[in-house]
């Protein structure tokens, strides 16, 4: 057996934590889950769900990873026994469905920031052959194949040597990015009127709508990379000492703010250049067609701020997409002894296949997506249940062993035990309600 590697620092791990989280999720599906009715209402609830419900999840997870050293597939057995194995599978069956179809957007991705860079952008009349040559034919495979082989060199380069590298140079890149993008997309003359119908659009109702609850729960799931097991592989490479809730913050902290200032860049641009309704037409819609034929009508200026966004997304991307792939790569490592090559070539050639239905039909991509939410959400739920009830003991020892306050450490676990798992039962259920109710009625 190699010696397990380790994080070079606990910056590395931080970043490495979060350049998981920022991904497609903030830049394009936050702005588009955001424009589905919510409104202020839909961030309220998204911010409250990050910092009451899934925060204490987080760390309840990152212990499980480092008090057991274990790969996803094994800490929940190491910890709570056989019984509870399902939760391993759930974590890795989930990972492998996200990135077969994350996969597939990154393709579009890749595609856009190339057609932006040699070909320039589309006018509002070529918008429609822009979308047929994005989604569909020979180069959507392409993609998808691009961006899995690459995430697969980067997992097979390990923890020190690939994805903490990874991370520390393109996350400080992409925070940079980012700001410069939205303050560039305040001054257009559009940015209030985007920032009205993204922040301030409110309206009570809208928090009880069950489909504005879904949408919330499972953005906030989603962008945290929550309940599938990553915090778990990657917090089992950190280091004792490293004080978790401190960083669980951090990484949510940053999470949210490119969530959001994503929202402040796409809104601005859409309101100036093409008006309300456009950003809420359809998934694909929102970011890779709304945005470059937008910014079309700004000549070079356009051109380089598509270029800009569509590589920074990329980028994003990548560092997401390796940690989905390090869970089943870990889990293999881990559970049949296979060396990180073997691992790496088998779990992506499998998740390859499994994203081909995504890849030929926008509608089976979008179904992927609602549905997978629904696993990060069970998985969540089976986190506070192990920590909080089941194995208390070591999740407090853990938690006392890197000095983090005891205050802190006593807020953290009754939120654990009592406020995440009922509030994440609650947002299942209405989840679950709201998906079936169209077929219902
Ligand atoms: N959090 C990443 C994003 O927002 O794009 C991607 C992601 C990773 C989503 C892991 C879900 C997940 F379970």
């Amino acid at each position: 057996m190699e010696a397990r590697e380790q994080w070079r620092s606990s910056l590395g791990f931080m970043l490495a934590a979060a350049g998981s989280a920022v991904g497609l999720g903030n830049l394009w599906g936050f702005p588009y889950t955001a424009s589905q009715g919510g409104g202020a209402a839909f961030l309220l609830l998204y911010v409250l769900v990050v910092l009451v419900v899934c925060l204490p999840v987080l760390v309840a997870e990152m212990v499980l990873g480092r008090s057991t050293e274990s790969s996803p597939l094994i800490a929940p057995i190491k910890i709570g026994g056989r019984l509870w194995q399902p939760m391993g599978w759930i974590f890795v069956i989930a990972s492998c469905g996200i990135l077969a179809f994350y996969a597939v957007v990154m393709g579009w991705t890749a595609d856009t920031f190339f057609h932006s860079l040699f070909l320039g952008l589309p006018k509002p009349e070529e918008a429609g052959a822009f979308v047929t040559s994005l989604s569909t034919g020979s180069s959507v495979f392409l993609g998808q194949l691009l961006s899995l082989v690459l995430t697969a060199v980067v997992v097979s380069a390990g923890v020190r040597g690939g994805i903490e590298k990874l991370a520390k140079w393109s996350m400080p890149l992409l925070f940079g990015l980012i700001v410069i993008l939205s303050i560039w997309a305040a001054t257009l003359p559009g940015a209030w009127a985007g920032y009205k119908e993204f922040l301030l659009d409110w309206n009570l109702d809208e928090l009880f709508n069950p489909k504005t609850i879904r949408l919330a729960f499972g953005q906030a799931f989603f962008s945290l990379s929550l309940g599938i097991g990553i915090m778990v592989a990657y917090a089992s490479y950190s280091n004792k000492k490293s004080q978790l809730p401190k960083e669980a913050l951090v990484i949510s902290g940053m999470d949210t703010i490119v969530g959001i200032l994503a929202g402040m860049i796409t809104f601005p641009i859409v309101m100036t250049f093409l008006g309300q309704g456009e950003i809420q037409k359809s998934f694909v819609q929102t970011l890779f067609i709304s945005l470059p034929t937008g910014l079309n009508s700004l000549g070079l200026t356009g051109q380089i701020v598509a270029v800009l966004f569509f590589g920074l997304a990329f980028i994003a991307a990548l560092t997401s997409a390796v940690s989905l792939l390090e869970v089943p790569v870990s889990s293999l490592i881990d559970r049949f002894g296979w060396n990180r090559n073997q691992a790496v070539i088998f779990s992506t050639s499998l998740i390859f296949l499994i994203g081909i239905p995504a890849a030929l039909s926008d509608k089976i991509l979008e179904d992927m997506d609602t549905y997978t939410k629904l696993f990060l959400q069970l998985g969540g739920f089976l986190i506070c249940i192990l920590m909080g009830w089941f194995s208390t003991r070591k999740y407090d020892e853990d938690l006392a062993g890197c000095n983090s306050k005891i205050r802190v450490r006593r807020y953290l676990k009754f939120m654990l035990r009592w406020v995440s798992p009922i509030a994440i039962g609650v947002g299942l259920y209405v989840s679950v309600f709201d998906l079936v109710k169209p077929a219902v009625t």
